[in-house]
């Protein structure tokens, strides 16, 4: 972090990757962080309170949404940088309800860059140039691959699903600001992110937690579906970069550059956990794998080129997806009261968006 970045916004920092940012951002004690984070059903509330009792740490719950709010948390904390991950975030929920999806991921994004302009515009000489709006996107943007080829930052949108379309459109937005206004915009383009504290609707969690507890493994559609898998540290790592070094305008491919279709991430997990767990009452865990139907409009495959990325930014993924994953399902089998609570209180790990 350069000497001109010191207090930075961050939306959305309760939230899997949000904390995780927020977490590394905390371990610099230059760096000031207001975190603003609606703490939707998503939220990690443990996080918060963990965070809480640190001296360079500010939140306020509160809606992306609220122009009010954001012009006032903007004019009193002055920050040098907006990092903006706020989003409602899972597919399967976009396909039942797409809604609030728009709200926050297009009409929130609106509300930050309308704010956003309107403060910058009022910086002056170092503070104005330094100044960058940040914003976190997907891969799923780009839409689905063939066996083939990798997404570059050049490659057309095509989102396929509510969600991905629903944060096309921001990233739109993000570069109608930019282009129009010269609001100094950067963009990051993730792949699938992993590691712990990630909400259990999601694939690797919600199979760790339900082959441990002997339930079958929902598997859509033949499980050929093909992701690149990225550890959350090394996407908070790769946005610090952006932050730092992203040209003003540009976009760029973050990914974990570990390829597997969804069944062989499955049987992968399920492995782990026979070594984890062994001796328990059902091995294999692969015994409990379920084709179930597939997800309406399911992309393919994903895969990223993050050539521009490792060039500019000096940024290439560190951590071994292997250890990474054997880490992640350890978190998880640790830290049960903390899943636990989520399948009590907000999530009961039934199947999503059958549409
Ligand atoms: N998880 C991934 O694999 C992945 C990959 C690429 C990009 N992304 C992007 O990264 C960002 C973070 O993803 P995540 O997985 O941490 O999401 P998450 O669902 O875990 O967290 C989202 C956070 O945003 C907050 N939020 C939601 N609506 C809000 C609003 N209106 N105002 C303020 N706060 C609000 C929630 O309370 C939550 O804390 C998102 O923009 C997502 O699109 C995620």
């Amino acid at each position: 972090m350069n000497s001109d970045v010191q207090r930075l916004l961050v939306t959305g920092g309760a939230g899997f990757i949000g904390s995780a940012l927020v977490q590394m951002l905390l371990g610099q004690p230059r760096v000031q962080v207001l975190n603003l984070d609606k703490v939707t059903y998503a939220a990690n509330p443990e996080a918060l309170e963990r965070f809480a009792t640190e001296p360079n740490y500010r939140f306020v719950q509160g809606d992306i949404c609220d122009r009010p709010l954001v012009d006032k948390l903007l004019a009193e904390f002055k920050p040098q940088g907006i990092i903006h991950l706020a989003a409602e975030s899972h597919v399967d929920r976009s396909i039942d309800d797409a809604a609030g999806f728009l709200q926050t991921n297009i009409m929130g994004t609106h509300v930050l860059l309308d704010a956003a302009l309107g403060y910058w515009r009022g910086l002056q000489g170092a503070e104005r140039e330094a100044f960058r709006f940040l914003h976190v996107s997907t891969d799923e943007v780009y839409g689905s691959l063939g066996p083939e080829g990798l997404f570059r930052e050049d490659s057309p949108y095509l989102p396929n699903s509510p969600y991905s379309a629903s944060k096309a459109s921001s990233d739109l937005l993000v570069r109608a600001w930019h282009q129009t206004y010269e609001l100094p915009t950067v963009v990051c383009h993730a792949s699938n992110n992993y590691g712990p504290c990630q909400f259990p609707e999601k694939l690797i969690p919600l199979m760790i937690i339900k082959a441990q507890a002997a339930q079958e493994l929902p598997v859509y559609g033949k499980g050929d579906n093909v992701r690149d898998w990225m550890h959350v540290s090394d996407h908070v790592r790769g946005l610090l970069a952006a932050l730092e070094r992203g040209r003003v305008g540009q976009t760029y491919n973050l990914g974990g550059g570990v390829e597997l279709t969804n069944l062989e991430l499955v049987r992968r997990i399920c492995r782990l956990l026979d070594q984890e767990l062994a001796g328990s009452r059902r091995q294999p865990h692969e015994e409990l794998i379920t084709f179930v139907s597939d997800r309406p409009g399911h992309d393919q495959r994903y895969a990223l080129d993050i050539a521009k990325a490792q060039t500019e930014l000096g940024w290439a993924p560190q951590v071994e997806f292997g250890q990474g994953l054997a880490d992640t399902v350890r978190w998880y089998l640790g830290n049960q009261a903390w899943w636990e609570r989520i399948l009590k209180e907000r999530y009961n790990g039934v199947r999503l968006g059958l549409a």
